[in-house]
Formats: C-alpha cells, sequence, structure tokens
C-alpha cells in the first residue's frame, strides 16, 4: 500500500545521479507495496528550487523520465548534503495519473512536499478549511492537503523549526499515515512520522555507530533520566523548544559523515545498511545538521526512553531475484530451504520435543483459555483455515478462524479468557492489525505469528512466533503460507505435549514435519508437467477447485492464487457442498482441479470424483504418488508424495501455486505485480 524511501547524504558527497539511483532502486525494491505511478523530489539544478518528478505506471517509466531528463537535472553535480524522498503509489484517493502521484506540495514554489503511505480519514474537512483560507488544490488525493496544512502552520508560526511544523500538523490528521518531508525553507533537514503504517529509518556511518540507542526527546514532560512521567498533553501551540544534547544521535566528530534512509521496509535499505530504528505511531524522526533525533509530543506513563538500533539479519540475496524470472517463482523454490527455517532451532526431532521461545512463558496461560480465535485475511486467513481442525485435534478448545475484515464488521464478542492468534505475512495489514487493537482492549491475550520483525502485529502482541521464512516480495503470498502452515502445526504439538493419549499421533506428526524438505522438493519436480497442463488451461475463462477436509484450505488458497495472479475466475469449492449449487456448473468444458488423498474424507471426496465424472466433467486430480484406484477417473494427474493427513495440504499446494504461475506467464500477467493488488494493505 505505498512505499515510501527516502536518503539523506550529510558530509557524504554523491552526484545527482548517484541520489537519483539510490532513490529509484529504493522504490524498485518496495514496488510490491503499490506500482500505479511514483515520483521523487530532488533539489533543483540551480540549488534554490527542488524538481519533482511524477510518472504514471511502474517505477520504470519514471527511470525512463529522470533519465529523460539527464541534462536539466545536471547529473553531474556533486553534493555534499542533499534530501530527496521518493513513493511509489497504490491509488486510494484520486485515479493513478501524475497529478495524484507523490510527492504532493504545498505551492508551486514548493514549499513543503511530502510522500505518504495510508489514508487521511478528515481529509475533506480540513481541505474545506483550508480552501476557506484562499488554499486551492491540485490533485484529488487525501495527501495534498498535508502538504497545504504544513504551509499555513508555517505562516502562522514562522520562527517554529521544521520538527515542530511537523508536528503540530500531524496532531490534526485522523486516520493511517506514515509521512517523510522535505522543504525548500530547510535544506539538508527530513522530517518523517508514522501512525498506523510502517517507518523505519536506518543509520550509516563508516564506522560502527558508538550507540545502539536514540533517546527520545518528549515534549513538555520529556526527562532524560526517566523521573515521573505525566499523562499531561500539549497543544501545539505550547510546544517547548527542543530540548538538546543527550537526546540525539550525534555522529562522533571524526565521523561527521552520515547518511540516513528512511523506508517502509527494511528490504530497500539493506543493500546500503542493516542498522534501523523501526519507528512507533507518533514519533517525529527529525534529521538537521547531520543529527537524528526522535520526538514525541506526550509522555505516558509506560513510554520508554529511547528507540533501540536493531541489527536487521536480512541478506542482500533474499531480496533479489537471482536466476529466477520473479520473485514469486523463486520464492514457490525456496520453500524446501524456508520449511526447514521455520522449524529451525524450535524442532527437536530425536528427543521428539518442540520449543516455541517466543509464546513458551505463555503456555500454561494458553492451556487454561476458553477457546482459540485465529484471524487474519487473505492467504495467512487460509493457513488457519489449513490447521484448525489440528488444532481442535490437539488442544481440545474450540477453534475459530475469522477474517479480520469480517471479524471486526460483527464486533464479535472477545473475552479475557480467550486467546487470540493474529496472522499475517506482512505483520501491517491494517484490518488485522485493528483486529488485534480491538482483542487487546478486551483483554484477551494476543498471539502474533508474523514474519516481519518489528512489524506493527510484532510489536503489539504479547506474544509470538516468528515464521522465520525469509523476506516475501512477490504480492502473491507462496513460502509464507507454508511456514504460516508448520508454525501452528509446531504451536499444536507445544499444547498437546502432555496428552497421553495423543503421543502417537504426535510422533506421526513430528516425523511428517521432518519429511517435508524432501518431499517439497519432489513436488516441484513437478514443474513442467505442471506447466503443460496451464498451456491447456490458460485460455479459459474458469477454473474449479475441490476438495474437503484438510485439502479445503489448498483449494480456497488455490483459486485465490489462481485469481490474483491470472485474473481468470476461480472458486475453492468444498466438496461436501457440491451439490447445493455448485456441481451446476460441472459440464465437459469447465475445468476442473480435485484434491483426494488418502485421509478420514477420502471415501466423500471419491463420491464428489464421481459426481463430477458423471456430468462429464473431466477433472485434474492432485492425489498421492501410486494411488491407482484415485487416478482412474482423472484427465490428468499430479501425484504428490503420501504425508500425514494434516500435513498433506502443504505438499497438495504447492502444485497450485506453480499452476496459477504459469498460466499468469502464459496470459502474460505481471507476476510479480498482479493488476490492482499490493502485497502489504495497510488501509481498511
Ligand atoms: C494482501 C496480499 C496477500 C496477503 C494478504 C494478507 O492481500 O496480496 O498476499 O495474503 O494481503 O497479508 P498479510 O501480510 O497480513 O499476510
Amino acid at each position: 500500500m505505498c512505499g515510501i524511501f527516502a536518503y539523506l547524504n550529510h558530509l557524504t558527497p554523491k552526484t545527482r545521479k548517484e541520489v537519483l539511483d539510490f532513490l529509484v532502486n529504493g522504490l524498485k525494491r518496495l514496488e510490491y507495496r503499490g506500482y500505479d505511478s511514483a515520483g521523487v523530489a530532488v533539489d533543483s539544478a540551480d540549488g534554490n528550487n527542488m524538481a519533482i518528478i511524477k510518472k504514471s505506471g511502474k517505477v520504470q517509466a519514471l527511470e525512463d523520465e529522470i533519465n529523460s531528463l539527464a541534462s536539466s537535472l545536471a547529473f553531474d553535480t556533486i553534493m555534499d548534503c542533499h534530501v530527496g524522498i521518493a513513493h511509489t503509489r497504490w491509488a486510494t484517493h484520486g485515479v493513478p495519473n501524475a497529478q495524484n502521484a507523490h510527492p504532493q506540495r504545498s505551492d508551486t514554489e514548493n514549499t513543503f512536499c511530502l510522500v505518504h503511505n495510508g489514508i487521511i480519514t478528515n481529509y475533506k474537512d480540513i481541505k474545506l478549511f483550508l480552501a476557506k483560507k484562499g488554499y486551492t488544490f491540485e490533485s484529488d488525493t487525501d495527501t495534498e492537503i498535508i502538504a497545504k496544512l504544513m504551509l499555513h502552520i508555517y505562516k502562522s508560526h514562522p520562527q517554529n523549526t521544521f520538527q515542530e511544523i511537523v508536528e503540530q500538523c500531524i496532531q490534526q490528521l485522523e486516520g493511517a499515515f506514515a509521512v517523510c518531508f522535505k522543504s525548500k525553507l530547510f535544506p539538508g533537514e527530513c522530517v518523517a512520522s508514522r501512525r498506523g503504517s510502517p517507518l523505519l529509518v536506518a543509520i550509516k556511518t563508516k564506522t560502527r555507530l558508538a550507540t545502539d540507542h536514540i533517546p527520545i526527546l518528549y515534549g513538555k514532560d520529556f526527562r532524560p533520566h526517566g523521573g515521573p512521567a505525566t499523562n499531561e498533553t500539549l497543544t501545539a501551540a505550547s510546544l517547548m523548544p527542543r530540548t538538546p544534547s543527550t537526546a540525539e544521535f550525534q555522529p562522533m566528530e571524526e565521523d561527521k559523515q552520515v547518511e540516513y534512509f528512511f523506508a517502509s521496509d527494511a528490504s530497500a535499505v539493506i543493500e546500503h545498511t542493516n542498522r534501523v530504528i523501526f519507528l512507533e505511531d507518533d514519533d517525529v524522526a527529525a534529521v538537521k545538521d547531520g543529527t537524528l533525533t526522535i520526538h514525541r509530543i506526550r509522555r505516558n506513563l509506560d513510554d520508554p526512553h529511547a528507540r533501540e538500533i536493531t541489527t536487521i539479519k536480512m541478506e542482500i540475496q533474499q531480496i533479489m531475484k537471482g536466476n529466477y524470472n520473479s520473485f514469486m517463482q523463486k520464492e514457490i523454490f525456496e520453500q524446501p530451504e524456508s520449511v526447514v527455517n521455520t522449524m529451525r532451532g524450535r524442532m527437536n526431532f530425536e528427543g521428539q520435543s518442540i520449543i516455541l521461545g517466543g509464546i513458551k512463558d505463555y503456555i500454561p496461560e494458553i492451556k487454561r483459555c476458553r477457546r482459540l480465535m485465529l484471524i487474519a485475511c487473505g492467504t495467512s486467513y487460509h493457513s488457519a483455515v489449513a490447521t484448525r481442525q489440528l488444532l481442535e485435534e490437539l488442544t481440545e478448545l474450540p477453534v475459530m478462524v475469522e477474517l479480520a475484515s469480517d471479524f471486526l464488521d460483527r464486533n464479535t464478542p472477545v473475552f479475557r479468557d480467550d486467546v487470540c492468534f493474529f496472522i499475517s505475512q506482512s505483520g501491517e495489514t491494517a484490518d488485522t492489525l485493528m483486529a488485534l487493537r480491538y482483542c487487546k482492549n478486551r483483554g484477551a491475550l494476543i498471539v502474533g505469528v508474523t514474519n516481519t520483525v518489528g512489524s506493527s502485529i510484532c510489536r503489539e502482541s504479547h506474544c509470538g512466533v516468528h515464521i522465520n521464512a525469509g523476506p516475501e516480495i512477490g504480492v502473491a503470498s507462496t513460502k509464507a503460507y507454508t511456514s504460516q502452515f508448520i508454525s501452528l502445526v509446531m504451536f499444536g504439538l507445544v499444547m498437546s505435549e502432555d496428552r497421553i493419549s495423543l503421543q502417537q499421533r504426535r510422533k506421526d506428526i513430528i516425523q511428517g514435519l521432518r519429511q517435508l524438505e524432501e518431499q517439497i522438493r519432489e513436488v516441484l519436480k513437478l514443474d513442467s508437467k505442471v506447466q503443460e497442463l496451464a498451456k491447456d488451461l490458460y485460455k479459459h475463462k474458469s477454473l474449479l477447485i475441490m476438495g474437503r477436509g484438510y485439502n479445503f484450505a489448498t483449494c480456497l488458497e488455490g483459486a485465490l492464487k489462481v485469481k490474483e495472479l491470472t485474473y481468470m475466475h476461480s472458486e475453492g469449492i468444498m466438496a461436501g457442498e457440491l451439490k447445493h449449487g455448485p456441481l451446476a456448473l460441472v459440464d465437459e468444458t469447465m475445468p476442473v482441479i480435485m484434491i483426494v488423498t488418502r485421509d478420514p474424507v477420502y471415501n466423500k471426496c471419491m463420491n464428489a470424483l464421481q459426481q463430477v465424472t458423471a456430468r462429464e466433467g473431466r477433472p485434474i486430480l492432485i492425489c498421492e504418488k501410486g494411488d491407482k484406484e484415485t487416478q482412474e477417473f482423472a484427465s490428468s494427474i499430479l501425484e504428490v508424495p503420501h504425508s500425514v493427513d494434516c500435513l498433506q495440504g502443504i505438499l497438495t499446494v504447492i502444485p497450485l501455486q506453480l499452476l496459477s504461475y504459469h498460466i499468469a506467464v502464459l496470459r502474460g500477467c505481471n507476476v510479480d505485480c498482479p493488476r490492482n493488488l499490493a502485497k502489504s494493505v495497510t488501509v481498511e
């Protein structure tokens, strides 16, 4: 949902071309967040103004535009200190065109300009207020009002610092935002803030930083060394001047050269530095004269004194495509390793024991709970559907599986003795995060299951499990699904540790988990066969995927992959419901995929298969290797190795990931960036 990237170099000479390359490259890393238009703002060649370059379409279009302006942008000019901001957009307010692209500006003089990720819900009121004051608007975005409000505040308080103007401005905003500002009035300074949308600051110095935290400067209440905090809040007008010294990161005398990056996520900065600060809601991070300070208006009782500088452990190769044609293809083929990484350090196969360090202290409390609720969106929701039956069996607790948006719409009753799991690859999905806060307010225990260390869901959970699948960049989720699936299975195993009656079952599952790496490698060998099948299917309008029991989630997830990537209609159908409607769709022309494995509902699946073949349907079967009896009814077969019933879904989903990928390629669709979608949905 929009990607923000900003780059500030202080006493670190860079040509304008280098700066623009950094910005464009940063946007390319963030392109999975939105890709309908993009823009940058840098100082103009004469140094007296700003050059704002915006283009509809992908980042490549922006890059081409920048290159075509090479001479007017004075590519070779060296800049010792400079601030550039950049944005890739996923349109919410206003169509995707250059006018609505970011940066948005306060006036034709470019006094203030900004990039924004999120939605300002009170933008109409602010727009009306500003219009009455004589401001005019050039875009349809909610973002533009922020730029104009900045100018308005500046005109009313011309003595204020850049950071103070931003502080006053964000106090007027409602909704979700991460914002990053550049101003003609404050050259070399950059100010950023967030509420509800992710934002981090990354620091690059020649030598390792002497400090590993940045103290927070509070408004009137600020106490550098603790002391009684109050809940008193400040009005914008009564802002005290900034408290100096201890509360800032100042590069040491011998190390004044510093570079800062502001970004929506770590994948955009990792090639420059691995030292980052994840900003919290309402933090205002400001860089002036090469010094970073973090400010907050108010201080509440449990607010910390500092923000930690985290060393992130991402490798650059993890965010490169390598020899693959797309990130999605790479991520599908990474699954033998990613599932092992999910289990690494947690599963002891010899001792048959499992430790989930992030939740182990909470297990007694979870065992006492009244019910488990698994809440998520999209693919993450499907991982909950996939493991619900097993969790019911292993925990003997009622397990509710909820789509976050619907859960919120219903004002679902939640109690103190509920345990709520929030499953999210990005850890930033707005609906999931809202549902988390809703449950937290009602006293439930909050467990986060995410792939993104430092994400909002991670930070706001009481405890959690990192799925450790590695960065997932393709918009359609693949390896995160299998890792979420395994994380939830491991949780079930932990919960059933001392149940005598379940010991054999647990052994079978642990053995199944151990074999997964090899079995996934075997499934991936189906790739060329799946590609051939894709050639038969890609011209069709529709594709039905049927199954039940443990494999129903595979049907939902497979159909979601087909929809997302190929724009074909596709439905995951619960085979038990076939005769209640979907059977009417079946004839000799309708492509049908059926998943039939030797699990407790095998006979029922065979009934469904016969109902389909009796209507002249010629289904493609995903079934277990060597299962001749089942295969008799199929037009084509995709054989996967046998696993324990509750893990079979990990193996049956992979052929469908591959199929959607190949159909998308044949239909000429952009695999990594499907139309109208974004990976991290930070708006409700
Ligand atoms: C978007 C993505 C999906 C993802 C869903 C939930 O719709 O395109 O791939 O499954 O959000 O995202 P999360 O990050 O919460 O798992």
